[in-house]
């Protein structure tokens, strides 16, 4: 049964809220754990919809999986016996291509359906397919599958047209034991390539410079057994700064990296919301109106793409015109027809969207374009006046746990409940009054 939430906004956020482990950390990582035959323990596992069908997959192609409660797996790649997957569930998510680089990688041979994701602009895989055959693979793409294989893999000096993080990713992974020496140049540097490479170093890599514009990877034999806890999630972190600056309200965001937060915390500030910053925490707060700024995405350690969304909720609400440049992905705009009937003022000329910040929001009943987009209309509908219903909210579970409940522990009225189901509708009017 599909559900949708039904929030009734007006309610400052107060309190503390735990952030889970980062979703794009987690599912790089997971893939790199087949690519050792002894086991590895991963933890701080974000309990997302993603992370769970990447899991299956894995556990699909052989690998051992054992869950050792929500946040916690242990996987060993020793039981492989498949090095090809297709399945349904696997081309609806982006990092099903992480499996190519790391079977790939382990075996010199992988099939892997043509990755899906989130519906955001086209999304050419280029990068990653130049990385391997530089590498010394081939690669065909015949009836949706990407095939590839090598006799074996040569470390390559490889230069990336375009900052990739997933190409990067996968590149890391397929030359990590590769023979001899890969440099990759032009990279992206955002915190989960950081903690790819830092996981594939706790199994026995040799990666160097992640985090920096150029990776160099000295080749190892095999990889052997880890234990590794995930960074906090970046995104989801912002994703409740914007919540409770839009609310105007105080909520100390615990389990992050503040320096990861450095672009999101500035603009936040630079807008008049208040951002403390502490070992492993933020606070933001925000009183009165919100003033207007210019934003651009960029590769980290510019403006996350991913928090655009979010970001553009809260300018709405600000005061003045307030500009967005989305330079990663074309299509990510498309949330702001939703936004428009809950009364914001949003142009957009190509891929810029000029926002007039409105004095409110009201409640209408909206649907979620996409996971990041699906969080910043729950964010508007916190602020709206009224009831505001969220359906296909199966893309904001890809990528948020327990979002609702989070959100509910900070004083939100929000609940989720089944599609078309008046009963439940009229059961949480009466409950928040
Ligand atoms: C990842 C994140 C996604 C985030 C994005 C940018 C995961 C699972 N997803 O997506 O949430 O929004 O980074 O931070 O980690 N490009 C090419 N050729 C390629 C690869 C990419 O032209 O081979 C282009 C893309 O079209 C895009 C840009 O490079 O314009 C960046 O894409 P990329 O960093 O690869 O994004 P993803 O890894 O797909």
């Amino acid at each position: 049964m599909e559900n949708q939430y039904i929030i009734k906004g007006g309610t400052p956020l107060y309190g503390e809220v735990t952030i889970s482990g980062a979703k794009n950390a987690a599912l790089g990582i997971l893939a790199a754990a087949i690519m050792t035959d002894e086991t590895v323990t991963i933890d701080n596992l974000p309990d997302v919809r993603d992370i769970n069908v990447l899991l299956d997959a894995i556990e699909g192609i052989g690998a051992t999986v054992h869950r050792i409660d929500s946040h916690t797996v242990e996987i060993n790649g020793s039981t492989i016996n498949d090095v090809s997957i297709d399945y349904d569930s696997i081309r609806k998510i982006r990092a099903s291509y992480y499996l190519l680089g790391a079977l790939l990688g382990k075996y010199s041979k992988a099939q892997v359906a043509l990755p899906g994701g989130c519906d955001i602009g086209s999304r050419p895989i280029d990068q990653h397919l130049k990385g391997f055959r530089a590498l010394g693979a081939t690669v065909n793409i015949e009836y949706g599958m990407i095939n590839t294989h090598a006799d074996k893999l040569v470390g390559s000096h490889i230069f990336l047209d375009v900052v990739s993080v997933g190409a990067t990713i996968n590149i890391m992974l397929a030359a990590c034991m590769a023979e001899g020496r890969t440099v990759i140049e032009n990279v992206a540097k955002e915190p989960h390539i950081v903690d790819v490479a830092n996981f594939l170093n706790s199994m026995g890599a040799d990666i160097k410079g992640a985090g920096t514009d150029k990776i160099r990877i000295r080749g190892v034999e095999r990889l052997h057994a880890s234990e590794y806890s995930i960074i906090p999630d970046q995104i989801e972190a912002g994703t409740f700064m914007a919540a409770a600056a839009a609310t105007k309200g105080s909520v100390l965001i615990k389990n992050v990296i503040p320096k990861h937060l450095e672009a999101i915390s500035v603009k936040l500030v630079e807008i008049g919301a208040t951002v403390e910053e502490f070992d492993d925490s933020v606070r933001v707060s925000a009183n009165g109106r919100l003033r207007h700024t210019q934003i651009k995405t960029l590769p980290y350690p510019g403006f996350p793409t991913d928090m655009q969304p979010q970001i553009a909720t809260l300018l709405a609400l600000s005061e003045g015109t307030s500009t967005i440049t989305e330079s990663i992905f074309e299509n990510r705009f498309k949330y702001v027809d939703e936004l428009a009937r809950m009364g914001a003022s949003i142009k957009v000329e190509g891929n810029v969207a000029i926002i007039e910040g409105v004095e409110e929001f009201t409640g209408a009943t909206i649907s979620a374009p996409d996971l990041r987009a699906g969080a910043a209309l729950v964010v508007a509908g916190l602020v709206a006046d009224g009831y505001t219903t969220v359906d296909s909210i199966q893309y904001i579970e890809r990528g948020y746990e327990c979002f609702e409940k989070k959100l509910r522990e900070l004083g939100a009225s929000i609940e989720k409940i089944p599609i078309d189901d008046e009963r439940a509708v009229q059961k949480f009017k009466l409950k928040v009054g």
